[in-house]
């Protein structure tokens, strides 16, 4: 969008890749924020211009700049994406949007109040595959969500992927990374649930820091549509077949597989007999990003396909499964 300013706010793995693709898109990033510094540097010299700094704050009193993009570890979304909000910036938030529902609660008043556009980048729902799926079973009965990974906190210890186990940082393996597969299955299960039952299990503690996080969760969601959903999230290995992403759903005629990262997805009872991302042009498969979503949210006034409210029904399903494991009992979820 033709003169639209951003900064990012975490500067890693996944902030360069936003910064990428902002560049892609036109978005002129005017500053570079990290709480270490060398890493802003970094990223700055890569993009080529723009100011760093390690104080959020220059960038929240930076007038110039409309657009911010949050990749943080997960503990500062909440008061990043808040001071963000309050400062009338638009947002691309990282999931998960927050740790906790009642950190998500506070961060929805704070968007409505200033009205400024949020997306969580939870990129499943952008993805083609599932825009199709959605096309031919709009109202599926049952579903399926997996998340099987290896384990990176054994292989790679102190490494950047084992700060998702730290109580702050992180907060465990459900809400850092299984995320993305609840919030796919409120995608396409029609938005909210009622409750949750799960239980989880520690089966390899090394690493993984003392908060007694579940490294193999398996659950179930009752959605208010009627539907019903199962869960696995883990990192007990990953199988190429299926993937580290399978999904899976059921409308009582027709059914979806989501396979390869969802970048396939395999029907039966319906026109066509799958559909593979890398098979589009490469057109379309650029038009699948939350940041584009959000910049069109932003000049027409529209909705992201990732909302501050679908960001908290999301936490609050994850809250609810963590509960579930952790007590045995059967959860109401939050909303
Ligand atoms: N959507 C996806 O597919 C996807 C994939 C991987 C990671 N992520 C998410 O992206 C976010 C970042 O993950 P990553 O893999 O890039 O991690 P990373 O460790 O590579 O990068 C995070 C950066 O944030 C900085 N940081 C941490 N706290 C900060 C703070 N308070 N202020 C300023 N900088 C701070 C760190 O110094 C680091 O440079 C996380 O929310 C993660 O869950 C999303």
């Amino acid at each position: 969008m033709a003169g639209m300013k951003a900064a990012v706010i975490g500067c890693g793995g996944m902030g360069s890749g936003h910064a990428a693709k902002a560049q892609d898109l036109g978005l002129e990033l005017v500053g570079f924020c990290d709480e270490i510094e060398s890493s802003a540097t970094r990223l700055r010299d890569t993009i080529g211009s723009g100011y760093i700094t390690t104080d959020s704050g220059r960038i929240m009193r930076d007038d110039s700049i409309d657009l911010v993009i949050i990749a943080t570890h997960h503990d500062a979304h909440h008061p990043l994406a808040v001071a963000a909000a309050q400062a009338g910036k638009h947002l691309l938030v990282e999931k998960p949007m927050c740790v906790t529902y009642d950190q998500a609660v506070d961060l929805a008043e704070e968007v409505e109040k200033a009205g400024v556009k949020l997306v969580v980048n939870c990129k499943f729902r952008i993805a083609p595959t599932v825009q199709k799926a959605r096309e031919f079973i709009p109202h599926p009965r049952l579903s399926h969500g997996q998340l099987a990974m290896d384990n990176y906190a054994l292989k790679e210890p102190g490494t950047s992927s084992s700060w998702l186990w730290d109580k702050d940082d992180g907060g465990g393996l459900l809400i850092s990374t299984a995320v993305h597969t609840i919030d796919l299955l409120s995608y396409l299960m029609g938005g909210a649930a009622d409750r949750v039952y799960a239980e989880g299990k520690v089966f390899d503690s090394r690493n993984k820091g003392d908060a007694g996080y579940p490294d193999a969760l398996v659950g179930t969601i009752q959605w208010q549509s009627g539907g019903l959903s199962t869960v696995i999230s883990t990192d007990q290995g990953h199988n190429p077949f299926v993937s580290k992403w399978f999904h899976q759903m059921w409308d009582g005629e027709r059914s979806a597989v989501f396979s390869k990262h969802t970048s396939r997805v395999d029907f039966s009872g319906c026109d066509i007999d799958y559909l593979e991302t890398q098979d589009l042009p490469e057109s379309e498969r650029n038009k699948a990003s939350m940041l584009l979503n959000l910049m069109e949210a932003i000049e027409t006034d529209g909705d992201t396909l990732c909302n501050v409210h679908d960001g908290a029904r999301t936490v609050a399903i994850c809250n609810a499964l963590d509960a579930a494991a952790r007590t045995g009992q059967t959860q109401k979820v939050a909303r």
